[in-house]
């Protein structure tokens, strides 16, 4: 048994070793003993309005104040601001869940931001609360921010990657995902671009983490994997959570995140490079990057107009096709990541690089 401190709690944790690591995390870890100094302070919501910062409803989040153990982040709470990137004053259900959500709210203590949980997840985009100012993001975005799409993902659409493109299937690829993320098992993981959650749900079942969020751009998306949730017995809920979040303002405070899983979703992201570079960012020494996505290399790659063309689809689509397993690995070369390593099968490929230590 060790205590470990957050921020001016005492958190009592049973650490245990074996194959239900995740599972014991998941139970044991930070119950407060509710002996915070700071219990009775209280914080300003931009609305002018009120919260108060009791021992069992705020948490103030320093990750780098937490005790490390046997490797890997301890963690609860590692949400940040999307703006100043320090972590948020939790305001809510002191055990993290899917259902504590809709009775959160967070605040960054640097830019007094608010954020605040809809019946599902939480919004932690930069422009959250906006009201007059919007933007539209690269179709690439947006088409997965559609009801319909929504809905047929996990319908149909996700199915056919393996026909058209050699993805090995949900569980065949979670299996080659697990034997990645083998140095960093206990630790959190964020599902990035997660859509409709088919791996965030796999990774909270398996018990293998203390920690998955599940994090996606579009609302829908997420309330799509909120409903699959809803429909599962026995899901486990504590300590798996649905964020919405862009991938180039990842709201995590550098150095915190011990996995980043991305499934099928570096080719649809605006910028590839910004979002590698967020990832690297929040991946603490050690910390695994994994991700999926297609290569069109073989009979095309011999496309002499190929090259320039995947530009101008870029460019109009948002969305960045690769030619080959060299780009991959410049990619997150130049982001900071080392180790580079990747599997194929036809136009699948799993990649997999590492924050260096
Ligand atoms: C093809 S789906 C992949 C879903 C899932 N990870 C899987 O393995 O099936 C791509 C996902 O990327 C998300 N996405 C696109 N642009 C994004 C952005 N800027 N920030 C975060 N997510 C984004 C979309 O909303 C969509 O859910």
């Amino acid at each position: 048994m060790a205590t470990v401190h957050l921020s001016g709690f005492s958190a009592v944790a049973v650490l245990k070793t074996g194959p239900n690591i995740g599972r014991n995390f998941r139970s044991s870890f930070f119950k407060p003993l509710l002996t915070s100094p700071s219990a009775s302070s209280t914080v300003k919501t931009t609305s002018g309005g009120k919260f108060l910062a009791s021992s069992t409803a705020a948490i103030v989040t320093e990750p780098d104040s937490i005790s490390d153990v046997q490797g890997v982040s301890t963690s609860k709470n590692i949400l940040a601001c999307p703006i100043c990137y320090v972590p948020l004053i939790w305001n809510g259900d002191p055990v993290l869940s899917v259902d504590a959500a809709p009775r959160s709210s967070l605040q960054c203590g640097t830019c007094k931001k608010s954020y605040f949980g809809n019946e599902m997840h939480l919004d932690l985009t930069v422009g959250s609360g906006a009201k007059e100012y919007g933007e539209a993001k690269p179709a690439s975005t947006e088409i997965f921010r559609t009801p319909l799409v929504s809905f047929l993902y996990e319908r149909g659409w996700r199915q056919s990657f393996s026909v058209w493109g050699g993805f090995p299937g949900p569980e065949g690829e979670f299996e080659l995902t697990k034997k990645y993320l083998k140095p960093v098992l206990g630790g959190n993981i964020v599902d990035a671009s997660c859509g409709s959650g088919l791996f965030s749900r796999l990774f909270a079942k398996s018990g293998l983490f203390s920690l998955v969020v599940a994090l996606d751009f579009s609302e829908n998306m997420l309330g799509q994997c909120y409903e699959f949730i809803q429909q599962e017995e026995n899901f486990p809920k504590e300590n798996f959570i649905l964020v919405r979040a862009d991938i180039s303002r990842l709201p995590f405070p550098s150095r915190s995140v011990d996995a980043v899983h991305a499934g099928a979703a570096i080719h649809c992201w605006p910028s590839p490079s910004a979002a590698v570079a967020e990832i690297s960012r929040v991946l603490r020494p050690g910390g695994v990057f994994v991700a999926t996505t297609y290569i069109l290399d073989g009979p095309y790659s011999a496309l002499p107009l190929l090259r320039p063309l995947r530009q101008n689809i870029g460019q109009i689509s948002g969305s960045h096709i690769f030619l080959d397993e060299r780009e991959l690995k410049d990619l997150c070369d130049a982001c900071g990541l080392v180790g580079f390593t990747c599997t194929r099968n036809r136009r699948f490929v799993m990649i997999s690089a590492t924050k260096p230590s």
